[in-house]
């Protein structure tokens, strides 16, 4: 990568970033000094290119004299392209983050260095909040939160960069609301949580949403004829009642109908729009 054009441009640039530059042959830790870019390389989690003191396949001189001059280097490269000069593309699969779309790795990677792993601007669950305020609302918000959610580990579920699924998800997960039942369409939920809970019409330790034996998880869920997705119940994040159970379920066309759910020590009572209560009872079937 390192040209004889760069030795020359490298003449242009500021006495004391050459002299180290000179000293140390043919790399650029002359650009690392107590004077200049003194913190670079100094961080906990250091892209690679920095640590071999290779910072021109990025930054090209352009032969105005550094730092005395404006513009005095270009990237090699824009966006994404620039880190596809030694990284595989990303965002070949079906489902493409937004920002990986528009080549906006920088977004969340800083191309030097950074405290968190993986160079990430920022640490966890903060990486994603800083563009989807929302979620941060949902964090802060609840009265229950999925385990995984509330430990901050998005990509338990997601992708960060893009997938084969739905909403950049790591696994399957319907995107609609019924179908046909089948345990592969949710391998998302069953690589944690097991499909029994799903498989039998009748249990008394597989869930805790049954009617004594009676498995309404199975009854609602495990249907050949419009079977209930998880999504029509439960939020994957957090929710504004207990079990990450929705408050609104979907009706006709955009119409939500509201879901209330009451839990009692052995059951609960869901009320779904204006049809009239139903309840569960663990131990006396109702
Ligand atoms: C992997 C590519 C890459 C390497 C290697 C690299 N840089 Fe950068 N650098 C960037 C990008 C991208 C920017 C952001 C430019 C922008 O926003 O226009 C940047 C910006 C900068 C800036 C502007 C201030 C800032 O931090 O945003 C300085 C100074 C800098 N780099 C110094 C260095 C030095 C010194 C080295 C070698 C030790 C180096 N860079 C190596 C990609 C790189
Ligand atoms: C000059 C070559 C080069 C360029 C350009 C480059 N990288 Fe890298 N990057 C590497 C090398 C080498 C590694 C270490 C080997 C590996 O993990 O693939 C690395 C590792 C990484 C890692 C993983 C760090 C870790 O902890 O495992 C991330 C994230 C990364 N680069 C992001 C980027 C981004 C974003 C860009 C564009 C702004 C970029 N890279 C541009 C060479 C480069
Ligand atoms: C929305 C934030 C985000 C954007 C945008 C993003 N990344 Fe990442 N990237 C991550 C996270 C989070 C990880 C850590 C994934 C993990 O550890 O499982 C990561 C990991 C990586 C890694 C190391 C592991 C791997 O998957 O190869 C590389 C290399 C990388 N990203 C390059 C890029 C490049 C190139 C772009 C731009 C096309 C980009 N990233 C855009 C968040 C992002
Ligand atoms: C730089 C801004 C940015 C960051 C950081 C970011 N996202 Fe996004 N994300 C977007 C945009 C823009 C969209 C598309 C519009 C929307 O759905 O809000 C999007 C959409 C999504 C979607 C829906 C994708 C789809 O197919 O509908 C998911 C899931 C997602 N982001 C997860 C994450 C996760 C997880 C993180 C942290 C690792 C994260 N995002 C960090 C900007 C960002
Ligand atoms: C237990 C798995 C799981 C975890 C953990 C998780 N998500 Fe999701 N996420 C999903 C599922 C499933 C969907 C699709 C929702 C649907 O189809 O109803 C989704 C959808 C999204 C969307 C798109 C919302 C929309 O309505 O289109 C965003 C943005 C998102 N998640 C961000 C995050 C962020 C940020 C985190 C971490 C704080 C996170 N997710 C953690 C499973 C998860
Ligand atoms: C990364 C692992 C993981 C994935 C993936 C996952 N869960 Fe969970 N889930 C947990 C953990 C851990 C708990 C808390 C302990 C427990 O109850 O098993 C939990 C609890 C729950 C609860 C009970 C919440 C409460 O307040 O008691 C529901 C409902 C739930 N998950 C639904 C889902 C659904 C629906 C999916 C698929 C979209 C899913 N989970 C995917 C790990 C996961
Ligand atoms: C018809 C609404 C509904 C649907 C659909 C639904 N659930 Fe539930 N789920 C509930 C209710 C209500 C509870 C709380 C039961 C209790 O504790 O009283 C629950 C509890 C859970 C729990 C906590 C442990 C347990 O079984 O008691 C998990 C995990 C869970 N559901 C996962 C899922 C998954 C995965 C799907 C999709 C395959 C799904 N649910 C579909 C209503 C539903």
């Amino acid at each position: 990568m390192r040209s004889a054009g760069l030795h020359i441009a490298a003449g242009l640039l500021l006495a004391l970033c050459f002299l180290n530059a000179a000293a140390a042959g043919a790399d650029d830790s002359g650009c690392v000094s107590t004077a200049c870019h003194p913190d670079m390389g100094k961080d906990r989690f250091v892209h690679a290119p920095i640590l071999s003191h290779d910072c021109s396949s990025c930054h090209v001189a352009t032969g105005k004299r550094h730092p005395a001059e404006k513009g005095a280097f270009t990237l090699a490269a824009s966006g994404a392209k620039l880190c596809y000069m030694c990284h595989e593309e990303k965002g070949r699969e079906k489902s493409v983050h937004a920002p990986v779309e528009s080549g906006d790795c920088t977004s969340c990677h800083d191309p030097h260095q950074s405290p968190y792993r993986r160079q990430l601007k920022e640490f966890g669950a903060q990486l994603c909040f800083t563009c989807h305020d929302g979620m941060e609302r949902m964090f802060k918000e609840n009265r229950s939160a999925h385990a995984p959610f509330l430990e901050g580990d998005c990509l338990a579920c997601h992708d960060p960069h893009s997938s084969d699924f739905g909403k950049l998800l790591a696994s399957s997960y319907p995107g609609e609301y019924y179908l046909s039942y089948s345990p592969d369409s949710y391998r998302l939920c069953f690589g944690c949580h097991s499909s029994d809970i799903a498989t039998y019409r009748r249990t008394t330790v597989d869930t805790g949403f049954r009617n004594g034996d009676i498995n309404l998880h199975y009854i609602h869920v495990n249907r050949v004829d419009k079977g209930r997705s998880c999504k029509v119940c439960h939020d994957p994040h957090a929710a504004q009642q207990y079990k990450l159970v929705k408050s609104n379920i979907p009706g006709f066309g955009k119409w939500l109908v509201p879901f209330k759910l009451k839990l009692t020590k052995t059951g609960g009572t869901c009320i779904v729009g204006c049809h009239k209560p139903q309840s569960y009872d663990r131990e006396q079937a109702r």
